[in-house]
């Protein structure tokens, strides 16, 4: 098993095991600087792991303290969209199991669907819609992972999610819970699919973070999902989509992560 490998290959480089990780999402990356005694793996050298691209600056896990609680950052994700396969795409997800980790926080942007939202909002993901795309899990399974068929009502972590409710209130934020849902891009959505991910019970859209959760699910790994808001999703604000509209939330979203980050890890560990 490649993930096998990639996991020992790791652990190799650094004396304990991290029983956490975060994976950072597009406009992110900046939260793994503040960690302390920092070991920075690129992901290209990882063995096994899946080919990292020219565009894919700054691909790497950073591992080290916050407040000194050891923490495993991956800084850039896989994304369907860049034409890596559903299992591909979970494949940092195996690898982190068999490293030991045991709670996952994903983060991500995304767009909202729920016009209560606006953009710079972090919203907790309690559920999601999958309607493209296979299974990362399609085809053998992996048992030494989990079970071929397995429960997903239970993927977002309640205790998890109060964790962080309670977190979010000492530090006098109130989050929102939503659904996600991933569409596989990379094409933004169009304001049909937004109305008709609406009417499917939908709050956030996104193109990643969904395959990572399947995975983790499978090996029972504990999992709390956060999206920031970067936009309002296609056809629910006057202008158009693009790149330049969607980064400018960024600096919102990173700072109050941050400090829910280091509440949530402080009281994880
Ligand atoms: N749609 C899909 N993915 C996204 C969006 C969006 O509106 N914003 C950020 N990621």
């Amino acid at each position: 098993m490649s993930y096998l490998k990639a996991a020992e290959y790791v652990l190799s480089k650094i004396k304990y095991s991290p029983e956490i990780a975060v994976v950072l999402g597009t406009g992110m990356g900046e939260l793994a600087d503040s960690l302390e005694n920092k070991t920075v793996i690129p992901y290209a050298e990882i063995p096994g792991f899946p080919p990292i691209g020219k565009n894919h600056h700054k691909c790497r896990m950073v591992i080290g303290g916050l407040d000194g609680k050891p923490v495993v950052f991956m800084q850039g994700r896989l994304h369907y969209y860049e034409g890596y396969s559903m299992a591909e795409t979970a494949f940092p997800i195996h690898m982190l199991k068999a490293m030991g980790i045991e709670k996952i926080i994903l983060t991500n942007a995304s767009g909202a669907v729920n016009t209560d939202y606006a953009p710079g909002d972090i919203v907790i993901i309690n559920d999601h819609v999958k309607l493209c795309a296979e299974s990362p899990l399609r085809g053998e399974n992996p048992e030494e992972l989990g079970e071929r068929f397995f429960d997903m009502a239970n993927a977002y972590d309640k205790g998890l999610i109060d964790l962080c409710e309670k977190c979010a209130a000492d530090i006098g934020m109130d989050l929102p819970k939503g659904v996600y849902a991933f569409m596989a891009g990379p094409q933004f959505e169009t304001p049909a699919e937004i109305r008709m991910l609406k009417i499917l019970g939908a709050d956030l859209v996104g193109m990643s973070t969904v395959p990572e959760v399947i995975a983790a699910a499978h090996c029972g790994v504990r999992i709390l999902a956060l999206s920031g808001v970067s936009n309002m999703a296609a056809g629910l604000s006057g202008g158009g989509l693009n790149r330049e509209a969607i980064v400018s939330a960024e600096p919102i979203i990173r700072n109050k992560l941050f400090m829910l980050l280091d509440k949530i890890i402080g009281e994880l560990i």
